[in-house]
């Protein structure tokens, strides 16, 4: 005999827990399945371990999706504090690292189990190491099998399982070894939708030989830069790492960025006009350095690599006017163009996904079959960094399960 479930969520993760919390309160028999053996182990290790489980200043803006309105309705209707109200009931203490950027102050233990004594008190159960590999009868992926009437039923390694409602909430292909996988987008081909291509985002560049060659001997210097691709910039520090440029400048522009284009960095973002600032540097101490100068803005490390990169040795009085600004063009906007990025190794999020155009955006459910629904970041719906993905997963599952 099948065992029967209301609801059977794929994806023990940010999402799907929260969906399956959700839907157990409005009275749902809730059943998550997921192929790993810890649930929630991008929640564990987000936020270097201290999970920066929302951003108080979320808005549609932060997020970048084929279609950037369908996010809306979801984001309106469970806010950021409606998750804080939930972290405070559990007694979760949190900090505000960066202006809205709230982080568990001791661990991301807390919030996984937060959602699990949520699903406890709901009534949802949780069932790890398994994995599905029919849906209706058919392979995971094979397309056909069309529209479904009264429910699905779900072959998996430890038995049939039928859902009246299939949750597809299995995340993005981000850092495999933490159990991400394809499977979400095999569904929404299964069941005849378009899925966007996907991309690593979020993620650290990698660099040509010639730039490696000088920034590599700088691993673990920083700097606060502004960083632009794609038409958009962040001010944001930026990390030099032995394998590239990453940080959170470098993070959020690799949202916008595409293969074979540019990024760019100004150094100085602090500095409306270093050309005038270079000009009254010379004034001032004309036997001066570009390099003494520099190491009022950056480390003696890095203010001696530019020095050295771009050959501005010598004493201030030696440089003329146009060598000056020179000088303040390279580091106003330094260009350099990324061999590729970590990919999803390292990456924090995907881009792309399963076409929002084929889901409803206040149900979620797949306009072409009833009963089937897919929330988080299997979406084609990407934030910013800060927060933001985990903004996106609570409130998707949320206007989800509160429809059941
Ligand atoms: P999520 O990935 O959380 O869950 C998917 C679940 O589905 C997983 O448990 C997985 O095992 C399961 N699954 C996958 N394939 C399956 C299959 N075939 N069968 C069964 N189960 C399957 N965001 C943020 O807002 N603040 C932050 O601080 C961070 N920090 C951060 C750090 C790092 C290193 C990463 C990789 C990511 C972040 N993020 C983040 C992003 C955030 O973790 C991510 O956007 C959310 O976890 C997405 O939630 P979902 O529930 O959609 O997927």
């Amino acid at each position: 005999m099948a065992e029967q479930y209301d609801v059977v969520i794929i994806g023990a993760g940010a999402a799907g827990l929260m969906c399956a919390a959700t839907a157990g309160y409005r009275g749902a028999s809730v059943l998550v399945l997921d192929h790993a053996n810890k649930p929630g182990k991008k929640i564990l290790m987000s936020g270097g371990g201290r999970c920066n489980f929302t951003n108080l200043n979320t808005t549609p803006a932060h997020f970048v999706s084929a279609n950037p309105h369908f996010c809306k309705s979801a984001l309106s209707r469970y806010t950021p504090w409606h998750f804080v109200e939930l972290v405070e009931r559990h007694g979760i203490k949190h900090v505000e690292k960066a202006p809205g950027q709230l982080f568990c102050a001791d661990s991301s233990k807390a919030i996984v189990e937060m959602l699990l004594t949520e699903c406890e008190w709901a009534g949802a159960r949780v069932r790890l190491n398994t994995t599905v590999t029919h849906i209706n009868d058919q392979p995971v992926g094979k397309p056909g099998s069309g529209r479904t009437e009264g429910g699905f039923t779900l072959r998996t390694n430890d038995g049939v399982v039928r859902a009246g409602k299939l949750v597809i909430a299995s995340g993005g292909l981000s850092i495999p070894t933490m159990g991400a996988s394809p499977f979400g987008y095999k569904v929404a081909e299964q069941f005849g939708l378009n899925v966007l291509p996907t991309r690593a985002a979020l993620v650290p560049f990698t660099l040509q030989p010639a730039d490696k060659a000088w920034l590599a001997e700088l691993s673990g210097v920083s700097a606060e830069v502004r960083a632009e691709a794609g038409g958009r910039s962040f001010s944001e520090p930026m990390l030099i790492t032995h394998r590239g440029l990453s940080g959170p400048a470098m993070l959020q522009v690799s949202a916008f960025w595409q293969a074979g284009a540019d990024v760019t960095v100004d150094w100085l973002p602090m500095l409306a006009d270093p050309y005038a600032a270079l000009l009254e540097e010379r004034k001032q101490h004309p036997n001066g350095t570009v390099e003494r100068w520099l190491r009022s803005f950056f480390s003696q490390r890095l203010a001696a690599a530019l020095v050295a990169r771009f050959d501005w040795r010598g004493p201030l009085q030696h440089h003329a006017n146009e060598r000056l600004a020179s000088i303040a063009a390279v580091l106003k906007g330094w260009r350099f163009k990324p061999s590729g990025t970590e990919g999803y190794r390292t990456a924090e999020v995907t881009l792309g996904g399963v076409d929002t155009g084929a889901v409803s955006s206040k149900t979620f459910e797949v306009k072409t079959v009833p009963g089937l629904y897919f929330i988080g970041e299997v979406l084609d719906v990407t934030g910013q960094l800060g927060g933001f993905n985990f903004q996106w997963a609570w409130a998707s599952a949320n206007a989800l399960a509160e429809t059941l």
